[in-house]
């Protein structure tokens, strides 16, 4: 393991993916970790991150010496480079000058573990205003900027490797190649980390934990609880049972695809629960956004239950049914502490947050992984593409992409229109361009068109197609106008009550992705 100690911004979880990208396994761990702690986790080599502070500002967070002495290779970047300089006696100076964005990188020593056959100069990716002036003793320095003397130093003899740039980030035109330099020649290590031996690893685990107990997962067609359920099933097969709750307000082909193609894929013991009419009843006359939701999520939970109680009724056993199933990534993990949070089921605002006192053992098998990686592995267990790079579908489904009461005619018209347009941008080649395209019915809108020579008066549909990283911001994407064309063309042709398609140009924040 590789360990990238997080002194704080949004910089660790990259580096972090930027090193299991070279296919070495990699944690984070937060900088308050005292370094006894680190080195008693046995690394393979540590990554300082960058971080906001200045080394000089108060409170700023330091390093035990002791992290460097141990004998384990260590790179600093960017904050971690001057907290190296400093903690062994070199020079940072507060200089007031602050170096932000692509800058040219001047290597001046060519030969060095982390720069050999990358260019003498190359574009990097700066974000600092101190800059160390003099290395620490025994160090070479390596690179320089205009403006940083000492922009980059290493001991290889102690395996003491930093850079003030930032590798981890696009910009930084050699970036992954100078990090594969520090885990390779620095370290030492291999590019051993790949999708097989994930598996591998975690059937096992899953195996060591479930034992001969059963097991069960909710299923919501997403890509999470996908993969985490077929990884389940290659370690276990039939302890597991997954249920599947078919809300009435799930897309076109969704349910299908769930039963037919992930049983096919995995062959997983698969327990479909039509209530569509209990959603749907339950719904009626509900126009309000967050009333909608928690009706949904009600409903949700008083299925699942059932659904296990009769599952433990159907398949009468001596072994209990005690572990739950659940899709959690590294993200949430490393957002919530990083702590092992045995029990805690976390309630999103998800139709998957199932109720606290369901009492279940979690079985979370993606918890170190990122969602590519999660991806990655569903191909490795040969899920098909349809599932695997599905775009994220919220948990309420349709029900909150009809702006007014859900109903089963208004629910049709919206799979109808949101299946063309999913159709279009697919045959377009856009899916991996964007992140998601909600269609979200205006159903308490109406508006006048003309079609045959005749009047019509029907609702508008919005298309919401967005461009994000991790859906906490958004942009809207600009689809070439053809696709926007035809796929507007081809809702008002083909699904009665539609007459006016509108695009939605609203970025996020201030508009959510979702319109309710
Ligand atoms: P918003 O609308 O908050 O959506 O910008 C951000 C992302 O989350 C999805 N989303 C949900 N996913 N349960 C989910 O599982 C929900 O209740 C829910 N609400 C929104 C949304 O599709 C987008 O990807």
């Amino acid at each position: 393991t590789v360990l990238v100690v997080d002194f704080g911004a949004q910089y660790a979880q990259l580096i972090a993916r930027r090193v299991r990208e070279a296919r070495v396994y990699s944690e984070i761990v937060p900088s308050t970790m005292p370094a006894a702690e680190i080195l008693a986790k046995n690394p393979k080599a540590i990554i300082l991150s960058g971080g906001p502070s200045s080394v000089y500002a108060e409170g700023a967070p330091s390093i035990d010496r002791e992290l460097f002495e141990a004998g384990v290779p260590v790179l600093g970047i960017c904050y971690g480079f001057q907290l190296m300089a400093t903690t062994l006696g070199g020079t940072v100076d507060n200089t007031g000058s602050r170096e932000y964005g692509r800058t040219e990188l001047t290597v001046s020593k060519p030969s060095s573990t982390l720069f050999e056959g990358t260019p003498g100069a190359q574009q990097v990716w700066m974000s600092h205003g101190d800059a160390c002036s003099a290395a620490p003793k025994g160090f070479t320095v390596t690179a320089s900027t205009d403006l940083v003397p000492v922009a980059a130093f290493e001991d290889d003899g102690r395996k003491l490797y930093g850079i003030q740039h930032h590798p981890e980030v696009m910009h930084s035109t050699h970036g992954q190649q100078v990090l594969e330099h520090f885990l390779y020649r620095g370290a030492g290590l291999s590019p051993a980390w790949t999708t097989e031996s994930i598996v591998d690893e975690q059937v096992a685990a899953i195996r060591a934990q479930v034992g001969s107990r059963r097991a069960i997962c909710g299923l919501s067609g997403g890509v999470d609880s996908a993969v985490a359920a077929a990884l389940v099933q290659r370690a276990i097969g039939d302890q597991l049972t997954c249920v599947y709750v078919d809300h009435g307000l799930m897309r076109k082909g969704e349910t299908e695809q769930v039963e037919k193609d992930f049983v096919a894929a995995t062959g997983v013991q698969l327990k479909v629960v039509d209530a569509a009419d209990r959603f749907i009843n339950a719904l009626a006359g509900v126009s309000d956004p967050e009333q909608k939701r928690k009706i949904i999520g009600r409903e949700f939970i008083r299925v699942f239950e059932q659904a296990q109680a009769e599952i433990v009724a159907e398949a009468p056993s001596d072994e209990p049914v005690a572990f739950l199933v659940q899709g959690t990534l590294y993200p949430d993990v490393v957002e919530s502490g990083g702590g092992t949070g045995a029990a805690n089921i976390k309630s999103h605002h998800n139709v998957g947050g199932l109720p606290e006192d369901l009492e279940f053992e979690l079985v979370e098998p993606l918890r170190k992984l990122f969602k590519d990686e999660v991806r990655m592995v569903g191909q490795e267990l040969g899920l098909p593409d349809e599932i695997v790079q599905r775009q994220p579908f919220p948990g309420p489904g349709l029900g909150i992409r009809i702006v007014g009461e859900v109903t089963r005619e208004r629910l049709d018209l919206l799979r109808e229109a949101d299946a063309i347009a999913r159709e279009e941008l697919t045959a377009a080649g856009l899916d991996r361009d964007i992140w998601q395209c909600p269609v979200v019915l205006l159903a308490d809108v109406r508006s006048v068109g003309v079609q045959g020579d005749a009047r019509t008066y029907g609702h508008p549909v919005v298309l919401r197609p967005v461009s994000s990283e991790d859906a906490m911001t958004a942009d809207w994407s600009r689809l070439p106008y053809h696709v926007l064309a035809r796929i507007s063309t081809r809702i008002t042709n083909e699904v009665a009550e539609i007459n006016r398609v509108t695009l939605d140009v609203t970025s996020k924040p201030p508009g959510t992705i979702e319109w309710e």
